[in-house]
Order: C-alpha cells, then structure tokens, then sequence
C-alpha cells in the first residue's frame, strides 16, 4: 500500500474556479493562467509511483497504463500491480488530481464488466482505449480497430457508462488513415453514448508515432465536442501545452513522453535544478521498491533516472553510480552524499527533444 505521500509538501489546491468538470469532478488548472494538464496513460511507466510523482508536480489527472478486459480478474502480482490504485487515496484526500483506469478489450461485455472491476478498485474516471495501434491488437479487434466501426465504438462507450457510475472517457486518435480521418464524429459517438470526456491523440491510427501531431484536427474536433477536450500529442515542453492550447481551443493538455523526461513540466517548468532531480529521484526510488521490491524497483526506477539525469556526461562517476547502484539503502545514501556536495545548482532544460521524443515512442502505442 502506499503511504505516499511522504514527508514532502503536496501543494495545495488553490480556491481557483474549475476550468471544467469531468462528471462531479471539478478540474482547476494548478495556478491561475496555466491550461489543465494531464498526464497520459504509458503502459510500462505509469504505476502509482509515477502517477504519484506528476500529481504532485501539478498533474491534474493521471492515466493508469491500460488494462485488457480479459485479465481485470485474474489474481497473479502482475495484474494485481496494474490494478494497485494506492495513489487515488491520496488524490480523494487532497484533491490534487484524479485517477483514469483504462480498460481495452474486444469484446464489449468484458469491457464493461472489467470497467466496472477498476471502478471497485477505486478508479475515480474510467477510460477506455481506442488509440492503441499496435498490430496485433488492433488484429483483434481491440483499440483502434473500433475506430473503422463507429456502430460497435458507441456500443463499447455506452454499455460501459451503463456498467459503472464514475464518469467515462474515452481516449481516441483522429482516424485510421488520411483516407478515413473521422474524428469528429468520434467525438459526437463518443458523447452520445455518455462519454464525459475525450483525449486525442492528433494522429491517425496508421501513423503511429510518425511525423507531427495533426492539432488542425484537434482543432476541429474541439469545435464539436460538447464535452471536455483532452489535446495529446507532441507536446514536448510546457510552452508546447501553451499553444496547444491557443491553437486548438482544447479544455485541457495530456502529456505523454515530455513528463517521462521531465515530470516539471506539470508545474510549467522546463527543467529542475539538480538537488531537485536528485530529491525526485530519491522519493521515486524508494516508492519503487516499496511497490515492486527493491531488486526490482530499484532496476525499474533506472529507465527514470537515465532521463533525468540525461545532461550528465556518460562516463561521470555519478551517472555510474545511478545506474549501477542496486541496493536501495546505498543509492539513497550516494543520493543525499551528492544533493550534500552540491556547489552552485542552476535549472537545466530537460524538454524532449523531437528525437529524443522518437526514441521514447513504445511500438505506435495509443
Ligand atoms: C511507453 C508508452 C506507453 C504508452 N501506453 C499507453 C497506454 O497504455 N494507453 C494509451 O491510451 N496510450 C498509451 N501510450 C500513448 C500515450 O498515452 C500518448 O497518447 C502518446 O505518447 C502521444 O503523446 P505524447 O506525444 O505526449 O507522448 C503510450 C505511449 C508510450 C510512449
């Protein structure tokens, strides 16, 4: 279970007026003039120890990494950890963000019903996954696949809003290929059948991660949609939410790759000095072992620290001891031995680059 909140201060939720509701949840940007943001559902990366860690920073609502409908109920650890929602406790505690559970399936009943599982498990929105284009899934008439069949997409949103009663989203891209882009009447299918809001990701199914985010579509489906617009795609530093923003019109900014490098980026950052990032590290690791063990947390928590650290030189001793280090009590102590040392500490610029935005792209999920 998670006691995580720590010992480190959750920022409060200013008495700002809501931006928007998702259902009864009101969704109040961090600080006056910055646009709500989100952080994305990444399968592999988004546990509640990373979903914890951007709340804190100031994302507003947090994506669990999907889930198939066909395992919501087996009772092996790694379903079990999927399911681990300890961070939602702390969210209905303080307020400082919401918790989405994506479910994806094929079959339409098995969806509904392993939505309403993450619901009992404490989900305060349920999303489903419409965006996933990996092969053999959509081969399986999962995700995307339902995007070429709009009858059976509203069929799957409605019988899932029928099943539970938190608020469901939906997260979608903008069709399947440059012959067939049909977000907008995603958007209206999707509210029709009960959707409280909607993420898209600006590309077509076919697309994958290739070339820019299509936000002229973003725009589009902004127009038409009745219910809050989550814009997601190539946002890669917070000046990149901002015009998102003003070029789309979306209600809210969902980032995906750019907060795996720099979780700043949800209190309007570009980067974080390095007794910062080492601070963040310590609290991330520690909660990591906490959840997986310390073997395994603490190897896990390494794909993490290799971006933050990213502006070491590769063959520092600290960069070797990151990432290198594998009992938990020792990583922590070198930890606090360099935040300690630290002489003079300015902010460095951790905004993905395109390319290194590329390399973080996982096989054209979402
Ligand atoms: C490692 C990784 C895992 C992802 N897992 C999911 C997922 O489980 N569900 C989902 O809807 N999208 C998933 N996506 C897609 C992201 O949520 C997001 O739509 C996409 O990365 C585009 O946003 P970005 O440019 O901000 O990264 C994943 C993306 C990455 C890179």
């Amino acid at each position: 279970m998670a006691t995580a909140d720590g010992p480190s201060t959750l920022p409060a939720v200013p008495g700002l007026e809501p931006a928007f509701h998702i259902g009864p949840h009101p969704l109040r940007p961090l600080r006056a003039g910055m646009p709500v943001l989100a952080l994305a559902p990444l399968a592999g990366v988004g546990n509640w120890v990373f979903r914890l860690i951007c709340a804190r920073l100031g994302a507003r609502l947090v994506g669990v990494e999907f889930i198939n409908c066909r395992i919501v109920h087996q009772a092996g650890i790694r379903v079990q950890r999927l399911l681990d929602f300890s961070d939602a406790d702390v969210y209905r505690r303080t307020g400082i963000s919401l918790l989405a559970a994506q479910i994806y399936g094929n079959d339409i009943g098995l969806m509904a019903e392993g939505a309403r599982e993450l619901e009992r498990r404490g989900a305060q929105i349920v999303d489903i996954n419409f965006g996933c284009s990996v092969p053999q899934i959509v081969r399986k008439g999962s995700c995307a696949a339902f995007l070429r069949d709009l009858p059976r997409f509203y069929e799957a949103v409605a019988a899932t809003v029928e099943a539970v009663r938190v608020p469901v989203m939906v997260k979608t891209r903008i069709g399947w290929d440059d012959d067939s882009i049909n977000v907008v009447e995603i958007v209206e299918r999707a509210q029709a059948a009960g959707a409280r809001a909607i993420a898209i990701h600006a590309r077509t199914v076919m697309q994958k991660y290739d070339g820019e985010a299509r936000w002229e579509w973003l725009k589009s489906a902004c127009e038409a949609a009745e219910v809050p617009v989550f814009g997601n795609g190539d946002v890669r530093c917070y000046d990149d939410a901002l015009a998102m923003v003003e070029r789309t019109g979306c209600d809210a900014v969902m980032i995906g790759r750019a907060a795996m490098a720099n979780p700043w980026i949800f209190s309007a950052r570009r980067g974080a000095n390095l007794a910062e990032r080492i601070e963040l590290a310590a609290d991330q690791v520690r909660w990591m072992a906490q959840y997986k063990g310390e073997h395994v947390g603490v190897k896990e928590t390494r794909k993490h620290l290799t971006l933050y650290f990213r502006d070491l030189d590769r063959h520092s001793p600290e960069r070797l001891r990151l990432l290198t280090t594998e009992s938990l009590g020792e990583l922590l102590d070198f930890l606090e031995s360099w935040r300690r040392a630290l002489d003079g500490d300015p902010e460095r610029d951790l905004a993905l680059s395109a390319s290194e935005a590329n390399r973080l792209a996982w096989s054209g999920t979402g």
